[in-house]
């Protein structure tokens, strides 16, 4: 099997895999990356939401042959220096979370979005995609107004 390499939230990591694995599965399954979830694995769900080269990107539906040379970030390197990113500080701030399943999807994609609207508005928001079966979307909403207000 060919080795892949890439980085991994600021860190060099290669694995062995076939070239149409998911890169969901590699971080899951032999890197102990648990943050982005399983839910379609068809790119509707939204929860395996994670960062390729700064990007949203749903990994269930990425490659691990595609995702080499890439840099990766999930939900698990989102803090720098050991302070919570402004959107997950929100989602505490907000208690957003009920079961919590596809929150680290959540906060990938409006972390990603806030990257390039400060200001998003009630129809930006409403216009992200992940699903949340606890309906947690009006808390949604709050928090990324509230980290957009932070940042
Ligand atoms: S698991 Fe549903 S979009 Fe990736
Ligand atoms: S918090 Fe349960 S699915 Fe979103």
């Amino acid at each position: 099997m060919p080795t892949y390499a890439f980085n991994l939230n600021g860190n060099p990591v290669s694995v062995t895999a076939p070239a149409d694995m998911p890169l969901l599965w590699v971080l899951r399954d032999q890197l102990g990356i648990t943050g982005p979830k399983y839910g379609c694995g068809v790119g509707v769900c939204r929860a395996c939401t994670s960062h390729i080269n700064g990007q949203p990107a749903q990994i269930c539906t990425v490659t691990i042959s595609q995702a080499a040379g890439k840099n990766v970030v999930t939900i698990e390197g989102l803090a720098k220096n050991g302070r919570l990113h402004p959107v997950q500080q929100a989602w505490l701030d907000d208690d957003v979370a009920q079961c919590g399943y596809c929150q680290p999807g959540q906060i990938m994609q409006a972390a990603a979005m806030l990257k390039t609207n400060k200001t998003p508005t009630d129809a930006d928001i409403d216009g992200i995609m992940n699903v949340c079966r606890c309906g947690t979307y009006c808390r949604i909403r709050t928090a990324i107004k509230r980290a957009a207000a932070a940042m």
